[in-house]
């Protein structure tokens, strides 16, 4: 009998791509070319299954151009590439790979908290370009961590993570807001207290952006819930570009109405606004949250875990929908 044959959109590690050539007959993409939708629907026409990355969109017409798909196997926990509603009504599986990168992630988040209350960054290029001729009592000073009052908006299993290292580790006060409120258990755990998004942005010192993309979480943190925040206050999107308006947040930053910002995933990335290129107090990375080797390994073993099972008659591991069975032939 012929193997299943699926499509591995983007380069990943090579040994999980044999793991794969095991039970499928695999399209890879070593050379990690960048396809565009047409190329990308060309790829797939044939293929029973994909694993995609956040850079593969799969709408409605890619997935009328597949007729044999029947399961995107996200390589991230995120998944607005994905149009959910268009995969479940064609009964097309996806699935996504949370857990495995939750510490990983909310370590990075509290190191780019870190890196931009204390002004790591900015600090670092003033020395390497040869600045430093004196030491001085206010260079580089920035803003305290322990002590302060953590903010957390989106308080899942990344955000309670974050919540957990500054309330532990550095004795932080952490206030959240969230679509619901976590248990009375998980709160005490977390050592943290549920409050309304304009009160956390009025007090935190520094605000922590880990809320999921979708249209309702569009510009969370837009010039009016900006204009909320002390001018002594960071911000920190960890979450999706789109969650934060970049071009006003350029503005507040140039503008010094809030001390610093540290991003890592950027509206339209990988372009980023700019403005946010030519000020000095922000921390830009290029979505590496959860880049270690470890987890970046688990990311894509579970999302080839996903095609395994559910292409060999299993159920999905980790699904993101309910499609109606059978739809596609599975
Ligand atoms: C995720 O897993 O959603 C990360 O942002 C990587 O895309």
């Amino acid at each position: 009998m012929s193997k299943p044959r699926i499509l591995v959109a983007r380069a990943i590690f090579p040994d999980i791509v044999d793991r794969l050539r095991e039970h499928f007959d695999v399209e890879d993409n070593p050379a990690d070319a960048i396809w565009t939708p047409h190329e990308l629907a060309a790829r797939l026409a044939d293929k029973d299954g994909a694993l995609t990355t956040g850079s593969q969109r799969i709408d409605a017409a890619l997935l009328a151009a597949a007729p044999r798909l029947k399961i995107c196997a996200n390589m991230a926990v995120g998944y607005n590439n994905f149009d959910v509603d268009a995969m479940t009504s064609a009964g097309v599986q996806g699935t996504n790979t949370p857990d495995v990168l939750t510490e990983t992630t909310a370590d990075f988040g509290f190191a780019l908290l870190m890196a931009t209350a204390r002004r790591m960054t900015e600090s670092e290029h003033y020395l390497r370009a040869g600045k430093w001729t004196k030491w001085s009592y206010d260079m580089f000073a920035g803003s305290d961590i322990h002590g302060s009052t953590l903010g957390i908006i989106g308080m899942g299993r990344i955000g309670q993570g974050i919540a957990r290292r500054g309330a532990h580790g550095f004795g932080m006060k952490v206030v959240y807001h969230n679509r619901s409120r976590l248990s009375p258990a998980l709160e005490a755990e977390c050592k943290a207290t549920y409050v309304g998004k304009e009160e956390l942005l009025r007090t935190a010192d520094h605000v922590v952006l880990v809320v999921p993309y979708s249209a309702a979480s569009h510009h969370t943190i837009g010039a009016a819930e900006l204009a909320l925040m002390k001018p002594t206050a960071t911000l920190i999107n960890i979450a999706r570009g789109g969650i934060v308006d970049d071009a006003a947040l350029a503005v507040v930053l140039r503008d010094r109405r809030i001390a610093a910002a540290g991003l890592d995933v950027f509206e339209g990335e990988p372009s980023v606004h700019p403005d946010l290129l030519t000020v000095p107090n922000v921390v830009l990375t290029p979505h590496i949250a959860s880049a270690t080797v470890p987890t970046r390994r688990a990311m894509a073993n579970l999302a080839a875990d996903n095609l395994i099972a559910f292409l060999g008659g299993q159920g999905p591991l980790t699904p993101v929908n309910q499609p109606a069975p059978g739809l596609r032939g599975q």
